[in-house]
């Protein structure tokens, strides 16, 4: 983890950086910069038809950020009260509860079903043991983002060297659920339509698998 972030473009309210400073002293909480967060929806391709989910949301700047800047609807889980609060506050002021949610809850008894793209920066440990559920949640085609933590059993699609405007390195890990293979209808056919099969099947491998 972390300590070190900037604010971006649309933090510039002084009672907003001094919220923020209160809530940097709660234990667990590691903000990703500004400009990281950006580039971690980015390299999901986010577009205004995802829905993002941010699993251990904090001050919920990544699902504010998708909103404005992605034009797409997100939703944050928190289980810290204050966090929630910040965040649901924060979307109030901004107006946009519209595109916005937060869900106060321990992320391991949140459904998140309807996610397209998840964004997750937690401890590896944390990952591993989440990894089960956001296989068994996620549809074909969703997209997970770690910072600098990878999901321990899954290959990633992209793996990234970003950095913060003030020059800090981070990692991202960008994972994609695959479409179910296909049903291997007649295992005994011709030899010249085993190769078509065994094509279209490596292309659903592909070696993302979140
Ligand atoms: C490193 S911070 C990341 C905050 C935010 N995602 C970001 O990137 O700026 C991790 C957050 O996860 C929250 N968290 C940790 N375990 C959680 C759990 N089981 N359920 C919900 N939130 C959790 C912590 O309270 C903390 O706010």
């Amino acid at each position: 983890m972390r300590w070190p972030f900037s604010f971006g473009k649309h933090s510039t309210a002084a009672s907003w950086k001094e919220k923020l400073a209160a809530l940097n002293s709660i234990s667990e909480f590691y903000p990703t910069p500004l400009s990281v967060a950006r580039q971690m929806l980015e390299l999901a391709k986010t577009s205004p038809r995802d829905v993002v989910y941010d699993l251990g949301s904090g001050d919920g700047r990544i699902p504010i950020l998708a909103a404005q800047e992605f034009g797409c609807r997100a939703v944050g889980i928190e289980k810290d009260d204050s966090l929630y609060c910040h965040s649901v506050g924060r979307v109030a002021e901004l107006e946009l509860e519209n595109q916005v949610s937060f869900q106060r809850l321990n992320f391991f008894e949140a459904d998140f079903r309807p996610a397209t793209v998840v964004t997750l920066y937690l401890l590896g440990a944390v990952n591993e043991q989440l990894q089960p559920r956001l296989g068994s949640h996620l549809r074909s085609g969703a997209r997970v983002v770690s910072l600098d933590f990878p999901v321990a059993g899954w290959n990633p699609e992209d793996v990234r060297q970003v950095r913060s405007v003030n020059e800090v390195e981070y990692t991202l890990y960008l994972y994609r659920r695959c479409p179910p293979r296909p049903p291997v209808e007649h295992p005994e056919r011709p030899a010249a339509k085993d190769a078509d099969q065994a094509a279209t099947i490596q292309n659903h491998s592909c070696g993302r698998n979140a």
